[in-house]
């Protein structure tokens, strides 16, 4: 990291720290549950085309925009999108516009926490072996239904549902913790020593899938990966595809601008950015990509490719383990694998809230937490009463998750673009950095990166509702 201290307040410790830290709130649930269930629904292999062209010319430009505007405006003395969108545009909308990457992540924070105190709750239940409950698949929805309180009386926290709460609580106050403890000595140490700790465990659960014989593995991995080409026709997968991007890379949330606030004037973006988004993309291509789906499909068959996203996770992947060896401990391994790689994404969604308590209201460190935790914590239970299941996660998915981003990105291109111009972007991007960017990727954030936002934007309001 360079010397050169432009700003006070809290700052990364170390430059693998905040690639890790980045590559923490990219790699999470997306990787290992929305990726498999979006790719299965929209074609198999043929998903990987836009999803490819999504990346190449949203997700990494942006991202790079995103480092870019967060570490300018981290000079300036800003950490949160709403100071630093007004030090690129003197204008006084910019600060409504940067209220937007506050609010994504803080809504997605709500529901995403709460999924987290699943992977936590069923990771607990695979230690105790209250989760072998043998090969008739109806036990597995019947226990998530009891377990997410969804049960079909509607009871909230009937029976097991109240074990939820316990891992809600836990849930929460971990990620307090760490927030509090700030950038470097909670978010930074936390994702050093969780990154690795998920790579370890997501390659066990690889290698046990992949050894279950060379017949069904190949059967399985040709439910995710053969293309189906008529799906590239349609808009809801291109939709879809970039929606997926951005969900997966954290970029368009806010997330990534208020993590590079906290760089040093010199310290390196473009490769940084680079290494974070690669990470990312082995998480979910090589492991997400390889194990859920295909071990779901083996045990399963077609049936497999119909689970939504979550019960993709957390009902066929139960039925998977009772009946592969060792299924107890690649079960427990796998869930609290996913919790790792909750909480590391959770944390970069509750960091741009409190740096604006911090910088917008004044508020110290402690009366931030406070307030984020009151805030987060009713919105959480809101999620919980008002989901009775899945119903409500799904809708927010789609309204926050997707409609939300969109409109967010467009916004940061354009400012990056077309306010603080491409000029200055490439100076600024390769101040301190170890690589070169070539100079067509400033063209396309000008131009190709909105162009390409406004055709799905307009696919969208043609073609769908939530
Ligand atoms: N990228 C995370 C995942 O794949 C989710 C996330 C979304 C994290 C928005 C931060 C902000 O699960």
């Amino acid at each position: 990291m360079s010397d050169s201290k432009s700003q006070g307040g809290d700052q990364w410790g170390s430059r693998i720290g905040v690639i890790l830290a980045v590559a923490g709130s990219a790699v999470g649930l997306g990787n290992f549950l929305r990726f498999p269930g979006q790719a299965a629904q929209n074609g198999g292999g043929a998903f990987m085309l836009p999803y490819f062209v999504s990346l190449l010319i949203l997700g990494i430009p942006l991202c790079w925009a995103e480092w870019t505007m967060g570490r300018y405006g981290g000079t300036k003395g800003f950490n949160s999108a709403p100071g630093i969108f007004q030090t690129l545009w003197k204008n006084p909308l910019a600060k409504y516009l940067g209220s937007i990457a506050l609010l994504i992540p803080l809504v997605i924070y709500m529901y995403y926490v709460v999924i987290e105190a699943w992977c936590l709750g069923y990771a607990f239940n695979y230690l105790t072996g209250d989760l072998m409950l043998g090969e008739n698949s109806k036990e597995y929805s019947n226990f998530f239904d009891k377990f997410v309180g969804a049960s079909a009386d509607g009871a909230l926290f009937s029976e097991g549902g109240s074990n939820l709460l316990v891992f809600l609580i836990f849930t929460f106050v971990f990620n307090f913790i760490l927030i509090y403890r700030g950038i470097s000595k909670g978010i930074e140490s936390f994702c050093k020593i969780a990154m690795p700790i998920m790579v370890i465990c997501a390659l066990c659960v690889l290698a046990r899938v992949l050894t279950l014989g060379s017949e069904k593995v190949s059967a399985g991995l040709g439910a995710m990966w053969n293309p189906n080409t008529d799906y590239l026709m349609q808009p809801k997968t291109w939709l879809a595809a970039s929606g997926q991007i951005f969900f997966s890379l954290s970029v368009g949330f806010g997330v990534i601008i208020n993590y590079a606030s906290y760089l040093k004037k010199d310290d390196d973006i473009a490769l940084s950015g680079l290494s974070a988004s690669s990470m990312n993309e082995f998480f979910e291509v090589c492991l997400g990509g390889l194990i859920t789906l295909p071990a779901a499909f083996i045990f399963l068959g077609a049936a497999a490719t119909e689970q939504g996203t979550f019960g993709l996770g957390f009902n066929a992947l139960p039925n998977v383990f009772a009946v592969m060896p060792g299924g107890q401990f690649f079960g427990f391994l796998w869930f609290f694998m996913l919790f790792i790689a909750a909480i590391t994404s959770s944390l970069s969604m509750l960091q741009p809230v409190i740096a604006f308590f911090e910088e917008g209201l004044g508020l110290k460190r402690h009366a931030s937490a406070a307030l984020l935790g009151l805030v987060s914590a009713m919105g959480s239970g809101f999620v919980v009463y008002f989901s009775k299941g899945m119903v409500a996660l799904d809708t927010f998915d789609f309204w926050v998750g997707t409609m939300f981003i969109f409109i967010l990105a467009m916004c940061q291109a354009v400012i990056y673009g077309w306010i603080f111009g491409i000029d200055r972007g490439h100076e600024e991007l390769h101040r301190g950095a170890n690589i070169r960017v070539p100079w067509f990727v400033q063209l396309m954030l000008k131009y190709v990166t909105p162009g390409f936002l406004f055709a799905i934007f307009i696919g969208i309001c043609i073609t769908q509702g939530p």
